[in-house]
Protein backbone atom coordinates (compact mmCIF):
# COMPACT_ATOMS: atom_id res chain seq x y z
CA UNK A 1 0.00 0.00 0.00
CA UNK A 2 1.08 3.51 -0.65
CA UNK A 3 2.26 5.12 2.21
CA UNK A 4 2.65 9.05 3.40
CA UNK A 5 4.39 10.26 6.12
CA UNK A 6 2.68 13.60 7.49
CA UNK A 7 5.26 15.10 9.08
CA UNK A 8 4.79 18.17 12.03
CA UNK A 9 7.53 20.27 13.57
CA UNK A 10 8.50 22.38 16.16
CA UNK A 11 5.57 23.99 18.36
CA UNK A 12 3.14 22.33 16.11
CA UNK A 13 1.57 20.44 19.05
CA UNK A 14 0.24 23.80 20.05
CA UNK A 15 -1.81 24.55 17.17
CA UNK A 16 -5.24 25.11 18.90
CA UNK A 17 -4.46 27.31 21.83
CA UNK A 18 -1.24 29.29 20.32
CA UNK A 19 -1.81 32.32 18.42
CA UNK A 20 -5.53 32.13 17.13
CA UNK A 21 -5.41 34.96 15.29
CA UNK A 22 -2.64 33.36 12.51
CA UNK A 23 -4.20 30.06 13.15
CA UNK A 24 -7.53 29.56 14.49
CA UNK A 25 -8.57 27.22 16.51
CA UNK A 26 -7.82 23.82 14.59
CA UNK A 27 -5.77 21.51 17.20
CA UNK A 28 -3.26 19.46 16.11
CA UNK A 29 -5.39 16.64 16.40
CA UNK A 30 -7.95 17.44 14.68
CA UNK A 31 -5.23 17.87 11.94
CA UNK A 32 -4.07 14.49 11.98
CA UNK A 33 -7.57 13.18 12.04
CA UNK A 34 -8.65 14.90 9.03
CA UNK A 35 -5.24 13.66 7.26
CA UNK A 36 -6.02 10.38 8.41
CA UNK A 37 -9.43 10.68 7.02
CA UNK A 38 -8.98 11.77 3.73
CA UNK A 39 -5.97 9.17 3.34
CA UNK A 40 -8.43 6.59 3.91
CA UNK A 41 -10.53 7.56 1.62
CA UNK A 42 -7.56 8.41 -1.21
CA UNK A 43 -6.97 4.69 -0.39
CA UNK A 44 -3.24 5.79 0.98
CA UNK A 45 -1.48 4.89 4.62
CA UNK A 46 -0.54 7.84 6.09
CA UNK A 47 1.37 7.79 9.45
CA UNK A 48 1.49 11.65 11.43
CA UNK A 49 4.38 12.34 13.22
CA UNK A 50 4.99 15.32 15.50
CA UNK A 51 7.97 16.48 17.34
CA UNK A 52 9.72 19.02 18.83
CA UNK A 53 13.45 17.65 18.71
CA UNK A 54 15.33 18.35 15.42
CA UNK A 55 17.45 15.00 15.73
CA UNK A 56 14.61 13.46 15.86
CA UNK A 57 12.43 14.68 12.79
CA UNK A 58 15.80 14.00 10.64
CA UNK A 59 15.92 10.34 11.73
CA UNK A 60 12.08 9.57 10.86
CA UNK A 61 13.34 11.49 7.37
CA UNK A 62 16.57 8.55 7.37
CA UNK A 63 14.10 6.06 8.22
CA UNK A 64 11.39 6.73 5.66
CA UNK A 65 14.24 6.67 3.13
CA UNK A 66 15.51 3.65 3.99
CA UNK A 67 12.08 2.03 4.42
CA UNK A 68 10.46 3.40 0.92
CA UNK A 69 7.78 5.30 2.09
CA UNK A 70 6.41 7.19 -1.17
CA UNK A 71 5.81 10.53 -0.19
CA UNK A 72 6.61 13.30 2.49
CA UNK A 73 4.29 16.17 3.59
CA UNK A 74 6.19 18.07 6.06
CA UNK A 75 5.22 21.08 8.27
CA UNK A 76 8.58 22.57 9.85
CA UNK A 77 7.42 25.33 11.59
CA UNK A 78 9.54 27.45 12.42
CA UNK A 79 12.81 25.36 11.51
CA UNK A 80 11.85 26.17 7.77
CA UNK A 81 13.06 29.20 7.91
CA UNK A 82 16.98 27.82 9.59
CA UNK A 83 17.21 24.58 9.40
CA UNK A 84 20.11 23.26 7.51
CA UNK A 85 20.23 20.12 8.64
CA UNK A 86 16.26 19.56 8.62
CA UNK A 87 17.14 20.75 4.43
CA UNK A 88 19.99 18.34 4.34
CA UNK A 89 17.68 15.13 5.66
CA UNK A 90 14.88 16.00 2.97
CA UNK A 91 17.49 15.95 0.13
CA UNK A 92 18.15 12.64 0.99
CA UNK A 93 14.84 11.20 0.56
CA UNK A 94 14.53 10.36 -3.47
CA UNK A 95 10.27 10.61 -3.31
CA UNK A 96 7.97 13.41 -3.69
CA UNK A 97 7.98 16.14 -0.49
CA UNK A 98 5.15 18.87 -0.14
CA UNK A 99 5.91 21.48 2.15
CA UNK A 100 3.04 22.92 3.78
CA UNK A 101 1.91 26.07 6.44
CA UNK A 102 -1.54 27.11 7.79
CA UNK A 103 -0.70 30.40 7.82
CA UNK A 104 -0.02 32.85 4.87
CA UNK A 105 4.10 33.02 5.53
CA UNK A 106 4.49 35.53 3.10
CA UNK A 107 2.07 37.74 3.98
CA UNK A 108 3.82 37.49 7.41
CA UNK A 109 7.05 39.18 9.09
CA UNK A 110 10.13 39.15 6.55
CA UNK A 111 11.78 36.22 8.31
CA UNK A 112 9.03 33.80 7.43
CA UNK A 113 8.95 34.76 3.77
CA UNK A 114 12.22 32.74 3.24
CA UNK A 115 11.69 28.82 3.26
CA UNK A 116 15.19 26.85 3.57
CA UNK A 117 13.77 23.48 2.44
CA UNK A 118 11.51 24.67 -0.63
CA UNK A 119 14.75 24.23 -3.03
CA UNK A 120 14.65 20.71 -2.12
CA UNK A 121 10.18 20.18 -2.01
CA UNK A 122 8.26 19.49 -5.01
CA UNK A 123 5.84 22.36 -4.01
CA UNK A 124 4.38 24.46 -1.45
CA UNK A 125 1.04 24.62 -0.31
CA UNK A 126 0.65 27.96 2.25
CA UNK A 127 -2.39 29.79 3.84
CA UNK A 128 -5.44 27.84 4.03
CA UNK A 129 -5.38 26.71 7.28
CA UNK A 130 -6.41 23.28 7.81
CA UNK A 131 -6.90 22.72 4.10
CA UNK A 132 -3.44 23.25 3.82
CA UNK A 133 -2.55 19.79 4.76
CA UNK A 134 -6.00 18.03 2.81
CA UNK A 135 -4.58 19.88 -0.57
CA UNK A 136 -0.86 18.63 0.38
CA UNK A 137 -2.24 15.21 1.03
CA UNK A 138 -4.16 15.65 -2.58
CA UNK A 139 -0.42 16.76 -3.76
CA UNK A 140 1.51 13.58 -2.58
CA UNK A 141 -1.10 11.18 -4.43
CA UNK A 142 -0.79 12.87 -7.60
CA UNK A 143 2.88 13.43 -7.52
CA UNK A 144 3.49 9.30 -6.62
CA UNK A 145 0.66 8.67 -9.37
CA UNK A 146 3.50 10.71 -11.68
CA UNK A 147 6.50 8.92 -10.05
CA UNK A 148 5.13 5.56 -11.35
C1 LIG B 1 3.91 27.75 10.25
C2 LIG B 1 4.57 29.07 9.85
C3 LIG B 1 5.93 29.21 10.50
O1 LIG B 1 6.51 30.46 10.15
C4 LIG B 1 5.78 29.17 12.01
O2 LIG B 1 7.05 29.24 12.62
C5 LIG B 1 5.00 28.02 12.49
C6 LIG B 1 3.80 27.61 11.75
C7 LIG B 1 2.49 27.61 9.66
O3 LIG B 1 1.99 26.50 9.63
O4 LIG B 1 1.89 28.62 9.25
O5 LIG B 1 5.30 27.43 13.54
O6 LIG B 1 4.69 26.67 9.73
Amino acid sequence: MTKILALHGINLNMFGKRDPAQYGRVTSQDIYTSIEKLGKELGVEVENYQTNDEGAICMKIHQAFLDGVDAIMINAGAWTHYSYGLRDALAIFTGPIVEVHMSNVHAREEFRHHSVISAVVKGQIVGFGLDSYLLALRACVAMIGQNK
